[in-house]
Parts: structure tokens; C-alpha cells; sequence
């Protein structure tokens, strides 16, 4: 019996796992996954796991629903297996923006994720940067130890190493009041720049008007970060307004690269200075390692 967790990682996390395993200098194992001719999911862990600590790494995208079939399917068989304990990273957790009934009869999704995950007994989860707006108590919702870490401080630490970035020329934004977290963390990271929140009010699903609230970027370059972007309505839409104000330089960075649809051509249009996100969910723009972060907090509680 080994003390050293073993890492394993499902189709949308697979390369996380290889990069954790080799920082931690850890055990990594396989699984198989494989479709059923009529769609059903396959999942046959090939690692000895009975009696182990094990480290389980899956993002629900690209795929949402298959990715969520995969993992509960993963981790209700390590327990079935014997796995003395589960340590499951979800680096995207999807369903977790509707949150709320915003209209009348709608499912609130992640309680029912969150129900679903709960019946799997998880040791310890780990997400990063979750949409967590309106959950006041997640390791109630989720009935575990649950960690929400962030990719932020990577990125900050991307852009700090690739440019020269200097306090009085630059201002970090937030493209909406919900951003600010994210800002402040980019502005502290960087060096204790400026940082100033935008106001959104999304019309549709793509649509979003932005109120850029009087900021001063003049001359200046802008670093928006940003959770997710999604449609990326809501950045092209931050764009223009920081360009009409007069910014000399836009880079943006985020967490969570979904890109969906022509999401990724149409920011390539807006020419910007860096566009930048990690990979949580693998993308043309995943330049930057979440892998470091997620070793931090399993250091940090003491699986590793
Ligand atoms: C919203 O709550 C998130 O923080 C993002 O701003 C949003 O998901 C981005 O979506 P889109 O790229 O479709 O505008």
C-alpha cells in the first residue's frame, strides 16, 4: 500500500493529470474510455486503485453532459474499486452559472449537480474560479471539503513575465461588477495596479451592453480579465467600449477559454495585444498551466 495518491484523468483532463503528475512526481494511471454503438458511455479504470488515495481530474466541457456522465460513472467506480479516497478536480464545473431560477419553472442545475456529486462521497473537491456568486455554503451544497481555487494568479504571473508592465501606464478591468474578484486578484499578482469593474446587462444569450461608469483608460493599457468567455460577447463588447475611450492597449485573460462556436475568430478580429486564457478547458488561447495551482491546494491540504 502506497501513501503517494495516484493521478488519473478523464477525457477532458487527461493532460492535466500527465502535467500534475510530473510537477508532483506523482504515480500517473489510466483509465479507458470508450463509447457503446448506441452512445452510451464505457469507463474501465486500468489502475490498481483499492486502498489508494486518488487524484481525479476532469473538466465537464467540452462535452457538458457526456463529460458529466464520464466523471460520475469515474468516480463512483474508484469508489466501488476500494479507493481509500477520492480527490476529485473539476477545473470546470459547468451547470454552475444557472444558479438561480431566474424565470419561472426553470431548473436550478447546479443544486442538481450538486446532488448528484454529493451522492458520490467525495473526500475532497476542487474547483477553479466556479461560478459561485450565489452559493453562500458549498461544501454543504456539494456535502464535502470543497476548495474553489483560482487560475488568476497564473495568468497575472504569464503576463508579468512576457511584458514590462508598469503601474502608471496599465489598468486592470473587470468587464462586469461580478469580474471584480478577478481584478483585484490580476491587480495584486501583477503589482497593485489600478483596477475598476465595468457594468454589464446581457440582453441574450450573445448579446451584452456594456457602461464603461467613467473609467479613465486614455493613453493607457487595459488588462480584462474575465472568468469564463463563453460567446465572448461580453468581451468584444468591453473592447469596443475601452477602444472608444481612447485605450492605447488591450490584453485580455481568462480563466476558463470555452470559446464557443466562432467565439475565438471573432475575438482574433479585435486584433488585441494578448488574449490569453488556461487549461482548465483546452483551447487555441490555453497558453497557461492551471497544473501549479491545483498542486498548491492539494499540498496545501495535505494530499500531497
Ligand atoms: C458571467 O457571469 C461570466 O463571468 C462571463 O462574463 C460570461 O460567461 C461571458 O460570456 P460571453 O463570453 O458569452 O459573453
Amino acid at each position: 500500500m502506497s501513501e503517494k495518491p495516484i493521478v488519473l484523468g478523464g477525457s477532458n483532463g487527461e493532460h492535466l493529470a500527465v502535467e500534475l503528475a510530473e510537477l508532483g512526481s506523482l504515480e500517473l494511471g489510466d483509465i479507458e474510455v470508450r463509447k457503446f454503438p448506441d452512445g452510451e458511455t464505457y469507463v474501465r479504470i486500468l489502475a490498481n486503485v483499492a486502498d489508494r488515495k486518488v487524484i481525479y481530474i476532469n473538466s465537464l466541457q467540452r462535452n457538458v453532459n457526456e463529460s458529466l456522465v464520464e466523471t460520475v460513472l469515474t468516480i463512483d467506480a474508484l469508489k466501488d474499486l476500494g479507493a481509500k479516497e477520492i480527490i476529485a478536480v473539476i477545473p470546470y464545473m459547468s451547470y454552475a452559472r444557472q444558479d438561480a431560477r431566474f424565470n419561472p419553472g426553470e431548473a436550478v442545475s447546479i443544486q442538481t449537480i450538486a446532488k448528484l456529486f454529493s451522492l458520490l462521497k467525495i473526500d475532497y473537491l476542487i474547483t477553479i474560479d466556479m461560478h459561485l456568486h450565489r452559493i453562500s455554503d458549498p461544501n454543504r451544497l456539494f456535502n464535502t471539503k470543497f476548495y474553489n481555487i483560482t487560475g488568476v494568479k497564473e495568468l497575472a504571473k504569464y503576463f508579468k513575465k512576457k511584458y514590462e508592465i508598469r503601474k502608471e501606464e496599465t489598468i486592470v478591468v473587470g468587464p462586469d461588477e461580478e469580474a471584480e474578484q478577478w481584478a483585484k486578484i490580476m491587480s495584486k499578482e501583477i503589482g497593485d495596479l489600478d483596477y475598476f469593474t465595468l457594468e454589464k446587462t446581457r440582453i441574450s444569450a450573445e448579446k451584452v451592453v456594456i457602461d464603461t461608469r467613467g473609467v479613465n483608460v486614455k493613453g493607457k493599457r487595459a488588462v480584462i480579465v474575465d472568468d469564463i468567455i463563453s460567446t465572448g460577447g461580453t468581451i468584444i463588447e468591453a473592447v469596443k467600449n475601452l477602444r472608444e475611450l481612447g485605450a492605447a492597449e488591450i490584453m485580455v485573460g481568462t480563466v476558463h477559454p470555452l470559446l464557443i462556436g466562432n467565439a475565438y475568430n471573432r475575438l482574433l478580429r479585435l486584433k488585441l495585444k494578448d488574449l490569453v486564457g488556461t487549461n482548465t478547458i483546452l483551447s487555441p488561447i490555453s497558453r497557461v498551466s492551471v497544473a501549479p495551482a491545483i498542486l498548491e491546494a492539494l499540498a496545501s491540504i495535505g494530499v500531497v
